[in-house]
């Protein structure tokens, strides 16, 4: 695991938009996965400007997002679907076609979770994965307690994810109860993973998974058996990391 510690937010993110765009040129035709939420806001925002000035160039990239809640459809504001258009893909090259969220909406919830893992191997696998991690160390929605070599599936938001998330609603009944999300062995078949965390309230979600012992408990510790997983930092969601981690680029 490499673990690289930015000093604020904005090199964190730039850190971790070099390596995409470095995969992406040495591979036009990238399989990327895609976290939601406010950590990759950064990275985004450093994709579609080096998009925009410097051609980076999208077109023949394929997505694959985490996870989506369900009962909220594409429109929803809140929903998985609205933000990854509102805040990357309208603003870059990318086919639509070639654009994968789950989708919360599916009446068959377990032939759809199957589908996008089928659809995941016949893209030949992810290639870079991106993560961002909860306070209580979950990564996608896989919770603490999840099975480490969970596949695609519905689960059940805990009450301190639902507490986090309800910032995002107008009420906390609001927050969605359940989720289709990617499981942990989902996110260990990428090829390679960048994990993202920034601000002190991760500080001891980052510090479990990077130097406890890997757990059920904390799902993103199992990254530690990852053969290409690097963990981007800033100072203060790094501040509780004991071993010396360099602070290059
Ligand atoms: C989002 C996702 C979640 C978030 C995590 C951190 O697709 O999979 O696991 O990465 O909840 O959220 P933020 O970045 O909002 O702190």
């Amino acid at each position: 695991m490499l673990v690289i510690v930015k000093d604020t937010y904005e090199e964190m993110s730039k850190e971790a938009a070099k390596i995409v765009a470095d995969r992406l040129r040495k591979k036009p035709n990238l399989v990327l996965g895609l976290a939601t939420g406010s950590t990759p806001l950064g990275l985004y925002k450093e994709l579609i400007r080096m998009h925009k000035t410097d051609g980076l160039d999208f077109s023949k990239v394929t997505t694959f997002n985490l996870d989506e809640y369900i009962g909220l459809p594409p429109s929803h504001d809140q929903s998985y679907h609205y933000f990854m258009w509102e805040n990357l893909f309208k603003h870059i090259n990318v086919d639509p076609r070639f654009v994968h969220i789950p989708d919360g909406m599916a009446t068959d919830i377990d032939a759809f979770c199957q589908w996008y893992e089928d659809e995941i191997k016949r893209a030949g696998g992810i290639d870079l994965q991106i993560l961002g991690i909860g306070a209580n160390g979950h990564i996608a929605f896989n919770e603490p307690g999840s099975s480490l070599g969970s596949r695609t599936r519905i689960k059940t938001l805990t009450k301190k994810t639902i507490e986090d998330n309800a910032r995002f609603f107008p009420r906390k009944e609001d927050v969605p109860r359940y989720a289709i999300t990617m499981g942990i062995g989902t996110i260990m078949d990428a090829k390679e993973v960048i994990l993202l965390a920034n601000g002190k309230n991760k500080a001891d979600a980052v510090k479990a998974a990077v130097e406890g012992p890997i757990t059920a408990m904390v799902p993103a510790s199992m990254l530690q058996m990852h053969r290409k997983a690097t963990i981007i930092v800033d100072k203060e969601a790094g501040a509780k990391l004991t071993g010396e981690f360099e602070n290059y680029g």
